[in-house]
């Protein structure tokens, strides 16, 4: 798969590899964009895992004492001069190994087989067909879905290896070495789309390699900790809180490491929901007694947005703005040496933030970069390596609330983009009210944690209406509700009429200056999950 080097791994797990001896298999990373992927299904098996250079010596890894070694996918050829090699001494340590991808066809090609691009690159969905039993295909279905991302293939086998299944333009889909336990695999079992690629790990992890898997995430925690005291000795951090979950997972961690060496800095921009600038003085200043400081900046935001009603004019003045706030309370904030973000592994991938990967910028407006580097700042993303749900189950077991720690994401700009036309006080002050209640009624009927994002947008549309005897001409609101995997696409979540019920009359009866409430029912794309 092609990739980006760098992305993948830069963060803890590389930085800290140490010798005690726990149960860990080793990811070498050749650099494919999926490494941090094969990590993360490794620890939903309760294995730790570690990414670590291709080239690592054998003698280092035998230290190291790993139960498995992964060989990553990558987006070079094997038969290329300069190609990421792995230490062929690999092979005599009795060590299990699974190849992907270009992990498998480095193995290939070291044990005297043939590699050479493929009749045409496959990419996507393949069928695979497993030839006879094996452990890595214990429990597994004789065809299922694959996931195939490559140019190069593995041509001719050298007679240490067996064919041990095949796709339509691929005759060893995946192969084993008849005397050593080395296996492997020229699809994807990391991504979701290889409908047993999880089974496929576990049967790696825990029949072939014989891990426990009695690891849990929390150990992972101590590792953060002990990471970021040591990068940070006495300097001081400060942490940009935005309310969210992983800005708040970032400062209770580093809260745990430095405690008050900690800085954290939360501005109120005036677009933020019911109650979160209270929760977030809450928990950052009296649960978690960080140097909170909080800067309202409503009434700066609410003139600069004055008259504007274009979306992006509606995000940039927000995010220009937050960046004078911001850098203007760091100022106040002597020896601060390093910042704090939380970034998260698909982050770094959909951001492209890495300029030689192949990801393209897709989400622009995406928090990555959202400070500029001029800030002068040492950067700590301690999340950088992880994904969402684990960030959530780190979030736990720092003592973080469970509301916080499921709560629904929310965008930068606030409720500026679901204020569509103008964005003034009286407006902001109908949309909260209207949002509240919806997550309220969401919470009440047990679907919020089903919902992936649930709100309320305030239309600029008046229609008729009648209350008592009178007439009215009053304001719109949607609501909009999705499920998703990835934010990427989504639908629209099928929500149960009693529940919208009670919203709609709800915000009619409780919310002056609305009188109608339509349900918003398309999916992503070809809309997008925010109105603007
Ligand atoms: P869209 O509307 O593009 O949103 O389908 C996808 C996800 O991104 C969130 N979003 C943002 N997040 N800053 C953020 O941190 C932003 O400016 C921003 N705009 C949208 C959105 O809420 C959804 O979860």
């Amino acid at each position: 798969m092609t990739a980006s080097s760098s992305a993948a791994g830069s963060g803890a797990f590389r930085g800290s590899l140490d010798t005690h001896h726990e149960e860990r298999v080793l990811v070498l990373d050749f650099g494919g964009q999926t490494a941090q992927l094969i990590a993360r299904r490794l620890r939903d098996e309760n294995v730790f895992c570690q990414l670590v250079r291709p080239d690592l010596p054998a003698s280092r890894i035998k230290e190291l004492t790993p139960k498995g070694l992964i060989l990553s996918g990558g987006p070079a050829s094997v038969y290329e001069e300069g190609s990421p090699k792995a230490d062929p001494g690999i092979f005599d340590l009795g060590i299990p190994i699974l190849g992907i991808c270009y992990g498998m066809q480095w193995f290939c090609h070291a044990l005297g087989g043939k590699v050479a691009p493929g009749e045409k690159r496959e990419f996507g969905l393949a069928q695979c067909a497993v030839n006879g039993a094996n452990p890595l295909f214990k429990d597994l279905p004789a065809n299922s879905v694959v996931w195939m991302s490559h140019g190069d293939q593995v041509l001719n086998l050298s007679e240490q290896f067996n064919s041990i299944a095949t796709t339509e333009t691929c005759p060893h889909a995946a192969v084993q070495h008849k005397t050593r336990a080395i296996y492997g695999l020229q699809f994807h079992p990391e991504v979701t789309h290889s409908e047993y690629g999880q089974q496929m790990l576990r049967n790696f992890v825990k029949n072939i390699c014989r891990c426990a898997g009695t690891w849990k995430i929390e150990s992972l925690l101590e590792r953060e900790i002990e990471s970021i005291r040591n990068r940070v000795g006495k300097s001081r951090v400060i942490c940009g809180l935005s309310g969210g979950v992983d800005s708040s997972v970032v400062a209770a961690l580093l809260y745990r490491a430095i405690g008050d060496q900690l800085s954290c800095i939360f501005v109120n921009n005036g677009m933020l929901r019911k109650g979160e600038a209270e929760e977030v003085r809450f928990e950052f200043g009296e649960h978690f007694k960080t140097d909170l400081h909080v800067v309202d900046a409503s009434q700066l935001f609410l003139s600069g947005l004055k008259g504007v009603t274009e979306p992006q004019t509606k995000r940039k003045t927000i995010g220009k703005l937050f960046i004078d706030v911001f850098k203007e309370e760091a100022k106040s904030i002597p020896d601060a040496h390093f910042l704090a973000q939380g970034t998260l592994y698909p982050d770094v991938i959909e951001s492209g933030s890495n300029p030689d990967g192949p990801a393209a910028s897709i989400k622009l407006h995406h928090n990555v970069g959202g400070l500029p580097k001029e800030l002068g700042f040492e950067l700590i993303e301690p999340l950088r390596d992880f994904f969402k749900d684990e960030v959530r189950r780190m979030g736990l077991a720092l003592g973080l609330p469970e509301h916080l720690v499921w709560r629904h994401p929310f965008p930068g700009p606030g409720l500026a983009v679901r204020c569509l036309g103008e964005v003034t006080e009286p407006r902001l002050a109908i949309l909260r009210e209207c949002d509240a209640i919806v997550i309220e009624e969401l919470r009440a009927a047990g679907l919020y944690r089903q919902i992936n994002q649930a709100f309320a947008v305030l239309l600029p549309v008046q229609s008729v209406g009648v209350m008592g005897d009178a007439r009215t001409y009053e304001s719109t609101i949607a609501i909009r509700a999705v499920t998703t995997d990835d934010f990427m696409t989504a639908d629209w979540f099928r929500m149960p009429f009693d529940v919208l019920q009670r919203m709609s009359t709800r915000i009619t009866n409780a919310v002056r200056g609305v009188n109608r409430v339509v349900y918003d029912i398309s999916s992503k794309p070809p809309s997008t999950i925010e109105w603007e």
